[in-house]
């Protein structure tokens, strides 16, 4: 087996375990959550299991930008990123970004303090807004591994 098909398979090891974590966080953790968990503890028991979370997908992000950055230099893919046609591209590095910023930059340096603050006031609408939030992302990101996997065999 080559390096490229290696490093293909990490890419799309890394995008599993970063996506489906997302998949969990957004339709089974914040829905639970908001049912069944008495809005003083919610904060507490959130923050406890998506930190956990997060320190993978801060992980999966890295692997999957530098697994993917590899592809397209091996295969010498630049020329795509800006092609119409080829989309699902350009969108794979939409999402690697947005979510990067929110790991690495938003979350532990704006998000974090700003989402106590909101959450002592009114838990209700700050879960309903995470809730909100998780679902376009998560909505992007399955849109994107479809169309990269349809654009790569052939299927657009
Ligand atoms: C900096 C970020 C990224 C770069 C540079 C990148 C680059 C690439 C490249 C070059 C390929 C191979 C294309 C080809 O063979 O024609 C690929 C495949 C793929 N990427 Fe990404 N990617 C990135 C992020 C993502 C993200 C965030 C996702 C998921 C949301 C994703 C999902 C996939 C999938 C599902 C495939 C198809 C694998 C296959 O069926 O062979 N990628 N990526």
């Amino acid at each position: 087996m080559d390096l490229p098909t290696i490093a293909r398979a990490l890419h799309v090891l890394g995008v599993v375990v970063w996506i489906g974590g997302v998949g969990f966080v957004t339709l089974v953790l914040v829905p639970a959550l908001r049912r069944s968990v008495p809005a003083a503890d919610r904060l507490k028991l959130f923050e406890m299991m998506e930190g956990r979370f997060a320190t993978l997908a801060r992980f999966s992000t890295l692997l999957v930008g530098a697994t993917g950055l590899w592809m397209a230099w091996t295969y010498d893919l630049w020329a795509g990123f800006i092609d119409p046609a080829r989309w699902w591209l350009a969108a794979m590095v939409v999402v690697w970004a947005i979510f990067t910023l929110m790991l690495f930059v938003l979350e532990p340096f704006v998000l974090h303090r700003r989402f106590h603050a909101r959450a002592a006031r009114d838990p209700e609408g700050t879960f309903a807004l995470i809730q909100r939030v998780h679902l376009v992302l998560l909505a992007l990101s399955l849109l994107t591994v479809a169309g990269a996997v349809l654009g790569v065999h052939g299927g657009l």
